[in-house]
Order: structure tokens, then sequence, then C-alpha cells
């Protein structure tokens, strides 16, 4: 039985559920792993997680489709891109075989939280994992935890789909040749005092440049940039230290496939910005946020599309991924996994 929440009115915010999936790595190999029902964790104070932020995550969606069935978004994606995160932080993979089976268990103990087709919400998934045992010198641990909460969402930006301002940040979020793809808590940390920062100045998101040169477009602090030329092309920079988000990669199969569209992936320098129709961001708990304005130091960038709807092209990018994701629009070949 679907949980009584008012789920059209709930914003990105954690809700505890009933069940989450945890394993651990010790003497060189995982355990079998187990749904437990306890959300805290207990570590030791001395853990790598709390010395050297050795951790990364993942985020994706389960949606209810118009029939009825509960289904999950390329997990397979999230599964190996968190073996590369795993990688470059010295921390054991989890089998991606595992990791996309205990998405699906964790969701099915949840199945109470998936909200509803058309309401609005979704259930996030967070797997995560970490270094568990002490570590004092600078060193990986030797003990790992992975771990998937689930936790029911609903807009990541305040006012859902209507377009939000953002700024050019001055502070980097990673280093000119840092590990801002890698999907790890320590570039988030980063991002905080400029997200703090840019809320109190009453700017939704920052938009990060590269930090070497400060004249091309990275990302934000979790979404990457989609673009829509005047003549109707779908632009998205290209960089070695931004998040290889599967949205991004999703619309831009997308854009040309499903909507005929020119794509351009490729470096995209701040001053081009001006001369784009449309802005978005893009990313599991972004969708589709439209962008209507862009502050670079009290010089506004409006894109044409305006500050009151989605543009006409990003509009039709969103309303064709989330057919996919809700199961209206038939999807490629291995995008879509059904739970139940
Ligand atoms: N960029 C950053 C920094 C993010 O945190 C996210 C969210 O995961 C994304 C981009 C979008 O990636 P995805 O579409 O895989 O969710
Ligand atoms: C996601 O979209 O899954 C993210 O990780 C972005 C943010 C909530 C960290």
């Amino acid at each position: 039985m679907s949980k009584n929440i008012d789920w059209a009115n709930i914003g990105f915010g954690y809700m505890e559920t009933d069940k989450r999936f945890v394993s651990n790595y010790k003497d060189g190999a995982w355990d079998e792993g187990a749904l437990v029902s306890d959300a805290n964790v207990t570590i030791n104070e001395c853990a790598g997680v709390l010395q050297y932020a050795q951790t990364c995550f993942e985020g994706l969606k389960a949606y209810t489709t118009e029939d009825g069935r509960i289904v999950c978004f390329r997990p397979d994606l999230n599964a190996s891109r968190m073996s590369d995160s795993c990688k470059r932080l010295e921390m054991p993979v989890f089998p991606e075989d595992r990791f996309v089976q205990a998405v699906v268990d964790v969701v099915k103990a949840n199945a109470d939280y998936v909200p509803p087709f058309g309401s609005g919400a979704t259930l996030y998934i967070r797997p995560y994992m970490f270094g568990s045992s002490a570590v004092i010198g600078v060193k990986p641990a030797d003990e790992y935890q992975f771990r998937i909460f689930t936790t029911p969402v609903g807009p990541y930006f305040k006012g859902g789909a209507k377009p939000i301002t953002i700024r050019v940040s001055d502070f980097d979020r990673a280093a000119p040749h840092g590990t801002g793809h890698i999907k790890a808590g320590l570039n988030y940390a980063m991002s905080l005092y400029a997200i703090v920062d840019a809320h109190n100045q009453g700017y939704a998101e920052n938009m990060y440049l590269d930090a070497a040169t400060h004249t091309k477009v990275e990302e934000t602090g979790g979404a990457n940039f989609i673009f829509i030329t005047k003549d109707g092309k779908l632009v998205t920079p290209k960089s070695g230290s931004i998040l290889p988000s599967i949205t991004r990669r999703s619309l831009m199969v997308v854009a040309e496939k499903y909507l005929g569209m020119t794509v351009e992936h490729r470096e995209v320098l701040f001053d081009e910005v001006k001369d784009f129709a449309e802005c978005g961001l893009c990313g599991t708990a972004a969708v589709i946020s439209p962008v209507g304005k862009i502050v670079d130091h009290g010089n506004e960038i409006c894109f044409p599309s305006g500050m009151d709807d989605m543009g006409p092209v990003t509009k039709k990018l969103y309303d064709t991924l989330t057919g996919i994701q809700m199961g209206k629009i038939e999807a490629p070949e291995g995008w879509i996994h059904v739970i139940q």
C-alpha cells in the first residue's frame, strides 16, 4: 500500500524509508549484504571517510509507470560510474551486477514509498561507499561499507519547472586537474561555500567555469549544462573535470534519435553563452531545469525563452526524456530496468 504522503508538495529532502542495503568489505572481500532497518551508521572515530573523505556516491530514481510498474533508469551506468569513482579513490569496486541487484532489492523493500504515476514525485536512490576502518597515515582504509538508501523527492529547485536564475561563481569547485569527474564527497564539500553564498545572494545555483582559465563553461554544483542554439542545435560542454551525467548522455541520444536534432558535445566558451536561445541544467535530481538568467558580476544574460516558462526545445527534450523514464514513450534497448 502506497504511503499516505502529500506527494505533490514534497521538496528535494531526506525522508527515512523502511529499509536500506548494507554490505561490508573486510579482508579483501565483500560480504553478501543485507537489507536492514537501522538508518544510522556507527564507525570508528578515525575512519578513512572521516579523516580523509574517502567516500563516493551515486544518484538515480525509481518511477511508477502509467501501467503501474516500478522501473528505474539506466542503473548499469550508475554502477559503472561508481566503479570509476572507487578506482580513483583507491576503494574496492562493488561488483556492477550486484550494484544493480541491490538497487532492485532496496526499491522493492521500499515500494510503498515510490510515488504514484503523475504525482510529480519520484523515489531517489542513493548508493554510496566509504572507508570505515581507522586510518591515520595518509593511505586508503582497509575496510569499507557500501550502502543504498531511498527517499521520496519532489523537484530539486523550488518552483518546479519555472526557470531559475544562476550566477557565475567566483569559487572553483575542483582543482584545474582535479577530480570533478568523480562523484566524490570532497568535490561536493568544496562546492558548499559557493552554494551557500549563491543562495544568500538570491541565486539558485553556480555556473562553474574551468579552474585553469575561467573561460570555459563546466557545470553547476549538481547538474550539467545544456544549451540550445538559435537554429535549434543542442550544445553541451565537454570537459574532463565535470561529472559525466547520465541524463546528459541520454539527452544527447534523445535529441538526435527522437527529435532529429544536431548535437554538439564540445568545449563551450563562456563568451558564447549570450548567443544561445535556451539554457537548462540536467541531472537525475534536476531532470531538466530551465535557466532564465545568468548573472556574471553584474552583467545579465537573459535567455529569449524568458523567465516564465521552459523554452520550446527544452520542453520537447523534457517531455521526451520523462516520457521514456515513466514508460510513456518507448525507450532505447536497455534503458528501462523493471523492478516490479
Ligand atoms: N553534475 C554533478 C556535479 C552532479 O552532482 C550530478 C548529479 O548526479 C550531475 C552532474 C548529473 O548527473 P546524472 O545525470 O548522472 O544524475
Ligand atoms: C543527482 O542528481 O543525483 C545528484 O547527485 C545531484 C545532487 C543532489 C548531489
